[in-house]
């Protein structure tokens, strides 16, 4: 059983502390689909006092760091050195529908580099967390990214754009490519999650474009821990505030970056 640093002990409380209030109104958000309003008032209600949790805990553990948080945005820190990048609910559109696939997403930013990583998903109660060098874990077993070298054999999750939220223009050409190459794509929607299944082996790889920061600092360092390799869909160093990712178990990386750019090859 691996220990816990300091560091992330206080950001694993701090997620479970968030998750009591977000698995209650999980439970509510099932009663609320039958109502003709729907639960989207409700859902951002929950969405934000899951925030405040965990902008309350991370503060006490770590009075000077700031914050980089999806709904209050930048809170400037007395430390400029560390601060949290946080999103306190990545799966909104599955929390509203009632699907139980949602996480908590907390990342500690050292340096303008992800230092560690917590990814709590609190329905299935799956812990997903790396430290810098200290490797990635699930709960506390050690996590390692999947060994298939055979992209022909890989199961390769994505984000779709959706309303309001767009993607590259060669997008479908691009699933075209990769559902021709692969064994399959999930498109289960929360990257976070998608970025620590990656880090698990159950994805052998992901992709996504236009993401947030805090849909991907945490489970980027967990990807990396656990053995795989993140960067932008170029095989480009990633800029998390452009958001634009591929995520593999490293041994596929430079197969898929190919697959991705044969389908702007082929239609542009
Ligand atoms: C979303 C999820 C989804 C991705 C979206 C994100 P949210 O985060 O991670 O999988 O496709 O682009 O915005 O809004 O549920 O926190
Ligand atoms: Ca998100
Ligand atoms: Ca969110």
């Amino acid at each position: 059983m691996k220990h816990k640093s300091p560091l992330i002990t206080s950001m694993v409380n701090a997620a479970y502390k968030a998750s009591k209030s977000l698995v209650r109104d999980f439970g509510e958000v099932e009663q609320l689909q039958v109502s003709r309003k729907g639960p989207g008032d409700f859902v951002s209600a929950a969405d934000q006092k899951a925030e405040q949790t965990l902008i309350q805990e991370l503060s006490k553990a770590r009075p000077k760091y700031g914050f980089l948080a999806e709904e209050t945005g930048l809170i400037k820190g007395e430390d400029t050195s560390n601060r949290w990048i946080i999103d306190p609910l990545d799966g909104t559109t599955n929390f509203l529908h009632g699907l139980p696939h949602f996480a908590i997403s907390i990342a500690l930013e050292r340096d303008g580099k992800p230092f560690a990583g917590v990814v709590y998903s609190p329905i299935t109660d799956e812990l997903f967390w790396a430290e810098n060098g200290q490797g990635a874990y699930l709960n506390n077993e050690r996590l390692r990214a999947s060994g298939r070298r055979n992209l022909e054999d890989c199961l390769i999750a994505t984000g779709m754009p959706y309303k309001g939220h767009t993607s590259h223009p060669n997008y479908p050409q691009m699933l075209d490519q990769v559902w021709g190459s692969t064994a399959g794509i999930r498109r289960f929607g929360a990257a976070a999650l998608d970025l620590a299944y990656t880090a698990a082996g159950r994805y052998d790889g992901f992709f996504e474009f236009s993401l947030s920061p805090w849909d991907i600092a945490a489970g980027l360092i967990i990807v990396q821990e656990a053995g795989g390799m993140v960067t932008d869909p170029d095989g480009e160093t990633l800029a998390i505030e452009e958001g634009n990712v591929l995520a593999s178990n490293g041994h596929i990386h430079n197969d898929l970056i190919d697959t991705l750019h044969n389908s702007t090859n082929a239609r542009s």
